[in-house]
């Protein structure tokens, strides 16, 4: 049932295109309106909601921070991303007019549902994002978008991740509809952008050589650090997460406008150091992710820079270079994590570790 992989963890990321499109599926009617199955939020409840907040644990988590972006800048709605297990034990202000988007790709991850039901009980309307069919998240949720990711075996979250991004863009862009902040052909613009994602995510995988080499360098690397701008922070962050639980290796990720506050004291002679080089845009984040990879060449680090394929300012800037298709700003975290979860799951490989069952974690934590 690995179908020919060696670990689901592989096969799972070789699956990705696969899982976004099928996310992708059948989300328009005859009329080329979003339209969202299970959305059992009234169109009117959704125009007087004044606050989103999301909350998720661990790779959700930066899920729900990368849906942050999209829905703050397609609809102009506050959104807020929290931790849920921090949630509902700082006396969270949320009401009627709050929607709380709920991540959880198991559907039974028991930080998530208690503050789902600390949202209820403060009357906030809670949709879900999940992949599991019937889990207890969306049943008591009143609304809920599915991922189809299929089942995921491994546990490190990898499909689940790409399709809960791919949800998130959907209920940015269906909120946008309702609300009327994007016309119609926006809208569409968008979409076609995301159905291209399945052909831009399988373009990762086919040229995903160097990265299975960069884990043969690295492996005795004690720590690894993972810089990104914008949506490209949570991205670092997952790739860091990735790290962790599957290689047992440290690994922080970091915005990278924050290295110059602290985290430049620990960089020194051949740490590696990830970059996620935003597009080339009207704002200035791309000519900053450069001068933070200068910064952290001149101490020596190593750098492995995740850029556009047509980007040739990063090159005086990287030792390795991974090119990533062109796809625009907020729907780049699409391409960028493939390639940080394959070296993830090729250094742990190489190491002897099991990646399906990583030490002392489970697929889904039921306990507080
Ligand atoms: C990391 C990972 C975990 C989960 C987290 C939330 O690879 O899998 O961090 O993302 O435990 O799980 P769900 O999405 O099932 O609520």
């Amino acid at each position: 049932e690995k179908g020919g992989y060696d670990w689901f963890m592989r096969k799972e990321i070789y699956e990705q295109p696969r899982a976004v499109a099928d996310t992708l599926l059948g989300r328009y009617d005859e009329s080329s309106r979003l339209v969202l199955d299970e959305m059992r939020i009234t169109e009117n409840e959704l125009r007087s909601i004044d606050k989103i907040v999301v909350i998720a644990c661990g790779t959700a988590f930066y899920a729900g921070m990368v849906a942050k972006y999209a829905i703050e800048h397609w609809t102009r709605i506050p959104c807020e991303v929290e931790l849920a297990s921090e949630f509902r034990y700082r006396d969270p202000i949320v009401g009627p007019t709050t929607l709380v988007v709920a991540i959880s790709q198991s559907g039974e991850t028991a930080d998530t549902l208690m503050a789902i039901r600390h949202a209820q009980e403060q009357k906030a309307r809670v949709l879900a994002v999940c992949n599991t069919n019937g889990s207890t998240i969306p049943r008591e949720a009143d609304a809920v978008i599915y991922t189809h990711a299929g089942p995921e075996i491994g546990v490190a979250s990898t499909k689940g991740f790409l399709t809960q991004l791919v949800a998130c863009y959907l209920l940015g862009l269906y909120l946008a509809q309702v609300r009327g902040t994007k016309f119609g052909d926006e809208i569409a613009a968008t979409m076609a952008e995301l159905q291209a994602m399945p052909a831009a995510i399988t373009e990762v995988l086919e040229a995903i050589g160097p990265v299975l080499d960069l884990a043969g360098e690295f492996a005795d690397a004690p720590s690894v650090l993972f810089l990104g701008r914008h949506v490209g922070y949570p991205v670092a962050l997952e790739g860091a997460l990735k790290l962790k639980e599957l290689a047992y290796i440290h690994a922080e990720g970091f915005a990278a406008g924050e290295l110059k506050h602290g985290p430049i004291a620990l960089l020194e002679d051949a740490l590696p150091v990830f970059a996620v080089v935003p597009p080339k845009g009207r704002d200035q984040l791309h000519a900053k992710v450069l001068s933070n990879l200068q910064e952290v060449r001149a101490r020596g680090a190593r750098t492995i820079v995740l850029a556009e394929h047509d980007d040739t300012d990063v090159v005086p800037y990287a030792d390795v270079l991974i090119r990533l298709p062109k796809v625009s700003t907020l729907l780049q975290p699409l391409v960028a994590t493939v390639p940080l979860q394959v070296f993830a799951c090729e250094l742990a490989t190489r190491k002897g570790h099991d990646v399906d069952q990583p030490r002392n974690l489970a697929k889904s934590v039921t306990v507080e």
